[in-house]
C-alpha cells in the first residue's frame, strides 16, 4: 500500500529532484538530457540507473572507436534516447547521431527532447510482437545510406529479435557501416559463463537462491530455432531472447562482421561491465 503510494508520487518527486539535481551537474554535461521518470524507458527507470548506464556505454564507445570526435552514429532501437546521451561527446565536430525505433510514441518524444541539429530520429514502421505488434510485418532496409556510419549501437534490442529478424538486421549493420566501422550490440549470450551461472544460482538442493535468479533462464526455443532461445515466462518470444555461440557465429559469418571484443554481463551472476553482454563487431 505505502509502496504503491510512493510509486505514484515518484514522477512528481522526480520532477522536483531532477530540476535541482541538474542545476548541480558540474562535470558530466551530457546527462543534463536525461528525461523525466515517465520517459525513462528501456527496462531502466531510475535516474541513477540511467546516469550509470550512460557512463558505462560512454566508456565502451570511447574504447571502441578510433576517432574520438566527428563520428556518424546510428542507434537501432533508440527507445527514449539513452545511447543518444552517451553518444553526444563523440558527435562533436561535425558528427551526427541517428536513432531509429519501431515505437512511434518514443520517437515523437525524442524529437522534442533532443533537438540538436545533428540529432535525427526516425520512426521505423515494422512489427515487433512486444513493442509494435500491428506494424508492417515485411523486412525493410533501414533508411540509411550504404557505408555511411562509423558506429552502430543497439542496447537491449537483439534481445527482442527472433532469429530471422536478428539475421536480417545484422546484415543491415554491415551494409551501413563504413570500412573499419564498429558495432556495439548487447545480447543475452549463452556461453560457458551462462552454463556456470546456472550452478551458481542454485543451492546444494538444486533450488534457486531468489526469484530474480530464476528469471533469466533461457530454456525454451524461440519459434523452434536451434540457436535463439526465450524464457518460459515470456508471453511471446520477443519479450526476452538469448542467443548461443552458434547463433553469434551465424550472424558474423552471414554478415561478414568480425567479433572483436566481449564484455560479459552481470546477469550471469558474475562480475560484468553491464547487465547484458556487450559484443563489439568490426567491418573489415
Ligand atoms: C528494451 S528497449 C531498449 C531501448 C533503448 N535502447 C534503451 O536501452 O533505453 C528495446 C527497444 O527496441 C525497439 N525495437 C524492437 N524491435 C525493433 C526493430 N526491429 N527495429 C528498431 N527498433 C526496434 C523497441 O521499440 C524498444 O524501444
Amino acid at each position: 500500500m505505502i509502496k504503491k503510494l510512493i510509486l505514484k508520487l515518484y514522477p512528481i518527486l522526480d520532477k522536483i529532484f531532477l530540476k535541482v539535481d541538474k542545476s548541480q551537474i558540474r562535470r558530466t554535461k551530457n546527462i543534463r538530457l536525461i528525461p523525466g521518470a515517465n520517459h525513462r524507458k528501456g527496462g531502466k527507470v531510475s535516474y541513477a540507473e540511467w546516469a550509470h548506464v550512460i557512463g558505462v556505454f560512454q566508456t565502451v564507445i570511447y574504447q571502441t572507436i578510433e576517432q574520438k570526435a566527428g563520428n556518424n552514429i546510428l542507434d537501432i532501437g533508440c527507445g527514449t534516447g539513452l545511447l543518444g546521451i552517451a553518444s553526444e561527446p563523440f558527435t562533436y565536430q561535425n558528427g551526427s547521431y541517428t536513432g531509429i525505433d519501431v515505437m512511434k510514441h518514443d520517437i515523437k518524444f525524442c524529437l522534442k527532447n533532443y533537438n540538436a541539429s545533428n540529432y535525427k530520429f526516425i520512426h521505423f514502421d515494422v512489427a515487433n510482437p512486444t513493442y509494435a505488434a500491428n506494424q508492417d510485418k515485411e523486412f525493410k532496409a533501414w533508411p540509411i545510406e550504404n557505408e555511411s556510419k562509423d558506429l552502430v549501437t543497439a542496447l537491449s534490442v537483439w534481445t527482442h529479435l527472433c532469429e530471422e529478424d536478428a539475421k536480417f538486421y545484422f546484415n543491415e549493420i554491415a551494409r551501413v557501416l563504413k570500412k573499419n566501422g564498429k558495432a556495439i550490440i548487447t545480447f543475452f549470450y549463452l556461453d560457458e559463463r551462462y552454463e556456470d551461472s546456472l550452478a551458481i544460482r542454485k543451492d546444494e538442493k538444486g533450488r534457486f537462491h531468489s526469484t530474480n535468479q530464476m528469471k533469466w533462464i533461457y530454456d525454451t526455443k524461440a519459434y523452434k530455432s536451434k540457436d535463439w532461445f526465450t524464457t518460459s515466462w515470456s508471453n511471446n518470444p520477443e519479450e526476452a531472447i538469448a542467443i548461443n555461440k552458434n547463433g553469434i557465429e551465424i550472424l558474423t559469418r552471414e554478415s561478414g562482421l568480425n567479433l572483436i571484443k566481449y564484455y560479459p554481463g552481470n546477469w550471469k551472476e558474475q562480475a560484468g561491465t553491464y547487465f547484458q553482454d556487450i559484443l563489439v563487431f568490426e567491418k573489415k
